[in-house]
């Protein structure tokens, strides 16, 4: 080989080796072109080897054009890694990319619903009385729901409540939360103070202001002395603590076989302040609640002895209590669970 050919060679080497480092499109790639061209048995090395064939006087010319060539195809191999490395960052920031202006996945809030809500109220209230809670079973006997609150089998005061029976003979749904009061009476000595939230059933058409089902918060107390006096202070401090202080209460004569002297208790309608409008049927009044003195036979049959202690209970609906406070015209928005309904609590 003579100089003149050596040296194309050597410059066609450089052309073909910076076209490759310009094609690799990865570090691998450009890790291969580099060991090719410049590698120990690379094509470089290769080149150069044939050296010894030239005269002595064009070895050192030679020998210069090959470290130009080494240094060109180094030079541009930096250059490319840079090149290569900035775009694969820039790859993986671009996959990587989180954009905090992005507004936040909205949390979903549960709450509790509206009748839990007003029941822990009215527990509330009664609890700053010494109050206290119990709870009875939602399938009762026939004789707690009925026989022993004084409503004997065929007695006509059965129609008040249309009820529900199950296909256990002498087991039903309870119309409402009264046997509780026996349950209380049995379990605990007076003084008695109690409390009972619960569901209740009844066999009903559904309309805006009747449910089959449907809360009932029931109240009794027993102990010596006990008169209707302190039902009637009591529950005005309720009415007061739930609807507003200063708002007008009445005792209207009622009927429950359970108690004697029976009531129904009335606020003053919290739409209209007693003027007089559709939810109260144009009265000025509402009723919020059924109450009396604990019928003597039902302190007996609860264990107790009515000559030594009187009692009195009462029974609200829930539902009813919710609907004033709140402002709502339909009770079967409170089971129907449409989150837009429930969510404005
Ligand atoms: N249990 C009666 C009802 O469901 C309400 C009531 C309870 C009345 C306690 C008097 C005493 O209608």
């Amino acid at each position: 080989m003579d100089l003149e050919t050596i040296s194309a060679r050597l410059s066609a080497l450089q052309e073909a080796g910076l076209a490759a480092i310009a094609g690799a499109t990865d570090p691998e790639g450009l890790e291969t072109v580099q060991v090719a061209y410049l590698g120990r048995k690379g094509e470089l090395k290769t080149l150069l080897g044939g050296i010894g064939a030239l005269p002595a006087e064009d070895r050192p010319h030679v020998g210069a054009i090959g470290n130009r060539v080494r240094e060109a195809l180094e030079a541009a191999l930096d250059a490319r890694r840079l090149e290569l490395d900035a775009a694969a960052l820039d790859a993986r920031l671009a996959r990587e990319a989180v954009d905090v202006t992005l507004p936040g996945r909205p949390f979903r809030r549960g709450s509790l619903h509206p009748l839990i809500e007003t029941n822990r109220e009215i527990a509330r209230v009664f609890g700053q009385f010494g109050f206290v809670v119990y709870e009875g079973p939602e399938v009762e006997t026939d004789v707690r729901n009925f026989q022993a609150l004084n409503i004997p089998p065929d007695h006509p005061a059965r129609d008040l409540w249309d009820t529900l029976y199950t296909d256990m003979p002498g087991y039903l749904l309870r119309t409402h939360t009264s046997p509780g009061q026996i349950h209380v009476m049995q379990q605990a000595a007076p003084p008695i103070r109690a409390l009972l939230p619960g569901r209740c059933f009844r066999y009903e058409a559904v309309d805006a202001s009747h449910g089959f089902e449907f809360f009932q918060v029931e109240g009794l107390m027993v102990d010596e002395g006990t008169t209707m006096a302190d039902l009637r202070g009591l529950l005005d401090a309720f009415a007061h603590a739930m609807f507003g202080g200063g708002r007008p209460t009445r005792f209207r004569p009622g009927y429950y076989p359970f108690t004697e002297p029976s009531v129904a208790f009335d606020v003053q309608c919290v739409i209209c302040d007693g003027a007089g409008c559709p939810s109260c049927k144009r009265t000025g009044w509402m009723t919020i609640l059924g109450a009396g003195m604990v019928h003597p036979v039902v302190l007996r049959n609860g264990g107790l002895d009515p000559e030594r202690y009187q009692g009195f209970a009462f029974g609200m609906g829930t539902d009813r209590i919710a609907i004033l406070r709140y402002g709502i015209d339909d009770i079967r928005m409170f089971i129907e669970n449409d989150l837009r309904f429930l969510e404005q609590f």
